[in-house]
Parts: structure tokens; C-alpha cells; sequence
């Protein structure tokens, strides 16, 4: 017999090593998935031929309809929503160009990682204190540069704050000869966001938050002008997997680039199907009413939410984590008594709930609401839970067509 360097190790069944029943995902992401979208991620087929071009072009009609963009120019990635973000700043920056970065947390911060990684040159702004850019903060920039690239975040999900000037912010940008990509990855199909009516030329979204797919397989639409850009550079894209000439091989003109993440582009199909049987108006507004019931109940147990109303992100509500509480212990009771799982933070004193896709189900916004009270009873934290699951109940119109399959 061989003998090897390195024996087998311990077969350990993966059974053995998840819980029996699923932890309830109610965090910042992944979110649960439909039973339609879990089927379809086990299915294999061959990644080129007739049924797959079928697939793919449907696919890339859907997405059109999420976006809100007639381009074509429409490419699923094989990787994190990270990668979506890194196709749109690699095929649009090089050395010798420009990028404004709006930066208010992880997420949006992570495009000047992106773009100094191609060796653009890159500015940095960021809001004052804990807000939303403004229009004129942005303005500001333009007047004593130019850039060929802005960057911005439609909701930062790191500290749960909407960019509610977004749809202004993308005129400005455009008035200044400067391409936009906005990161839609926690925010799309959970409120509006119109691609072409609002003229912004790269959208990026992952699989995992709003569409309630899986994660691992993203999505990117580009405008025409982003695309004349990218038809037209002299500089070979440094990154081959996501040099988008090559995607475009694939997802347009059906030739092979790599070999596609075929379950998951079955699964955003399934996703992307279930959003258009759903609309977008009756998301929209089952996000809307979901998020709000779920914030008035959290503030009637006696909770302060992290960021003001009127510009709170409804898809991940931050909640500030009283003097001495630790996240820790409040998230690990709500997962060992109650199956359901919520976020910490990157740095920031405080915890989220997620409220994307299937996250906005009544069910689970009772279950999470009750866990967590009693998780904070259960730490030495005084709430008032029955106050708070009241007022989630008389905020909800429990309209069975919206909130159970
Ligand atoms: C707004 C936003 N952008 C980008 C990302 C990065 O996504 P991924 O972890 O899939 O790369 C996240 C993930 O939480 C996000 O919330």
C-alpha cells in the first residue's frame, strides 16, 4: 500500500457539523433563499448549448427589469458581490485615470481599495458625521478636480445609513463628464432604483441580499457610455476573469470565457423569477412596511435605532447596543435559544437586523423581534417586549398575499 505524506483525515459528515434545523438568517447577509432558488442551485447542466443559452438570455431579461436598464451589456460574475464591484472599477480604471469615492462605511470605502489596486488615482470623500452625502458635498469635489470615475453606495449596509440624494448625486457626476457606479448590493429589488432614468452607468449587486439567491454569483449591467469606455481602452484589463470584453463573450454573444457557476446562475434565475412574479411596486412596498413595522417595534421596547429616520435603510436596520451590552453575548442567546442569527458590526457599537428578500416575511420579523428582546432580558437589559410586538402587529398590514408564500 502507498503510504502518504498526508493521511486521510477524520471523515466527519457534514451533518455532524451543521445544526439540525438552519439558523434563521437575519442578519446583514446571506438571507434565506425560496425553496425554488435552493432546488436550482443542485442542478448542474452543461454551461454552454442551446438550454443554457435559453437560461442566459432569460436571465439577463429579468435582470433588466430588477435594474430598470434597457442595455444589454448585462454579465453575472462567478464571485462575491466584491468582484461585481471590482469588474465595473478594472474595466473603467487604469493608471492615468480618476476616481471620486464616496465613502461612509466598509462597503463604499472598499472602491478606493478597488481602485487604487489598478493604479488610478483616487479621492476620497466622506460625509459629515454620520449622514448621507449631499449634493453639494459632492459638488465641492468637482470644483477643484475632475474624474472620470464617482463611486457610491445606495445603502451602506455597515452602518445601515440610505443615500438619499443618490438620484442628484448621479447628476452632478454626470454634468461633470463622470461616469457613475453605484453598489447596489443590499438595496436592489428592496427599494427603487432606476438605472437609465436616473443615468447612472454601473450597477453592481451580489446574490445574496435583495434578490435572496445565493451568494457567490453577482450581477453587473453597464451603460452604453460606461461601454464605449471599455470597447475603446488601449490598456489590457489586468484582471482576466473579470475583463468585461470576455464576459461579454459569454453573455452575449454565447461564446466561452470560463466555465460558468451554472446551480448558481440557475438559482439567481429562479430569484430574478419569483421578483417578477412578485413586481417591483408590491416588493417595493412589502420591504417598506416590513422594515418600518420591525423599527417601530424595536423603538416601543424601548430600543434607539443607530441612524435617524429619515434616512434610515430600511434593508438593514442598525440598532445601538446599550452601555455594557455585549454583542456577542446578545447575538450567541438569540442563536442557542431561538435558531435566529443577527449581525455585529465592523467596529461601530451596534447590531443589525437584515431585512432583504425573505427576511421581510412576518414570520421571521416576530421570531427575530422576540428573540431579541428576550435575549436583552435575558443579559440584564430591561425591554419591554410586549409593547414591542404590539406595535410590530399594528404597523403590519398582514396582508397574506405579501408577507406568506
Ligand atoms: C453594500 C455592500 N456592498 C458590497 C458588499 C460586499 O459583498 P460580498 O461580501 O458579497 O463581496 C456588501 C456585503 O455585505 C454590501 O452590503
Amino acid at each position: 500500500m502507498t503510504s502518504y505524506m498526508v493521511p486521510p483525515p477524520k471523515n466527519i459528515p457534514l451533518s455532524e457539523i451543521l445544526p439540525t434545523e438552519p439558523l434563521l438568517l437575519m442578519g446583514a447577509g446571506p438571507v434565506p433563499i425560496p425553496h425554488a432558488v435552493a432546488s436550482a442551485n443542485g442542478v448542474v447542466i452543461n454551461h454552454m448549448g442551446d438550454t443554457m443559452n435559453e437560461i442566459i438570455s432569460r436571465v439577463k431579461t429579468m435582470a433588466k427589469y430588477a435594474f430598470q436598464t434597457s442595455n444589454d451589456k448585462i454579465f453575472g460574475i462567478s464571485g462575491p458581490s466584491s468582484a461585481a464591484m471590482e469588474m465595473g472599477i478594472t474595466n473603467l480604471l487604469w493608471p492615468g485615470r480618476s476616481a471620486l469615492v464616496c465613502s461612509m462605511g466598509t462597503f463604499s470605502h472598499r472602491f478606493s481599495e478597488l481602485a487604487s489596486g489598478v493604479g488610478s488615482d483616487v479621492t476620497i470623500i466622506e460625509p459629515k458625521e454620520n449622514k448621507p452625502f449631499s449634493v453639494e458635498e459632492v459638488e465641492k469635489a468637482f470644483e477643484s478636480k475632475s474624474f472620470d470615475v464617482l463611486t457610491i453606495v445606495q445603502g451602506e449596509t455597515s452602518c445601515g445609513i440610505l443615500n438619499t440624494n443618490l438620484k442628484e448625486i448621479v447628476r452632478v457626476a454626470k454634468k461633470n463628464n463622470c461616469l457613475v457606479i453605484v453598489d447596489a448590493v443590499c438595496t436592489l429589488t428592496t427599494m427603487p432604483l432606476s438605472m437609465d432614468e436616473w443615468g447612472i452607468d454601473v450597477v453592481v449587486t451580489g446574490g445574496q441580499k435583495g434578490l435572496s439567491s445565493i451568494p457567490g454569483v453577482s450581477l453587473i449591467a453597464f451603460s452604453n457610455a460606461a461601454w464605449d469606455v471599455i470597447e475603446n481602452r488601449k490598456v489590457n484589463c489586468p484582471h482576466w476573469c473579470l475583463d468585461a470584453r470576455k464576459a461579454n463573450m459569454f453573455w452575449t454573444e454565447r461564446k466561452y470565457h470560463y466555465t460558468a457557476p451554472v446551480p448558481g446562475i440557475l438559482a439567481m434565475y429562479e430569484a430574478l423569477r419569483l421578483i417578477t412574479i412578485e413586481t417591483l411596486d408590491k416588493r417595493f412596498e412589502r420591504h417598506h412596511m416590513s422594515s418600518r413595522a420591525l423599527q417601530k417595534g424595536l423603538e416601543a421596547m424601548g430600543l434607539t435605532l443607530f441612524v435617524p429616520e429619515e434616512y434610515r435603510l430600511n434593508s438593514v436596520v442598525a440598532i445601538d447596543l446599550p452601555k455594557k451590552a455585549e454583542s456577542s453575548k446578545i447575538l450567541n442567546y438569540m442563536i442557542d435559544k431561538f435558531n435566529v442569527e443577527i449581525s455585529g458590526a465592523f467596529g461601530l457599537n451596534i447590531i443589525r437586523i437584515g431585512q432583504m428578500g425573505e427576511q421581510c416575511r412576518s414570520q421571521n420579523l416576530f421570531k427575530v423581534l422576540y428573540a431579541l428582546g428576550m435575549s436583552f432580558r435575558k443579559n440584564g437589559f430591561e425591554v419591554d417586549i410586549a409593547s414591542g410586538m404590539a406595535r410590530l402587529e399594528e404597523n403590519l398590514v398582514l396582508d397574506l398575499e405579501h408577507f406568506v408564500e
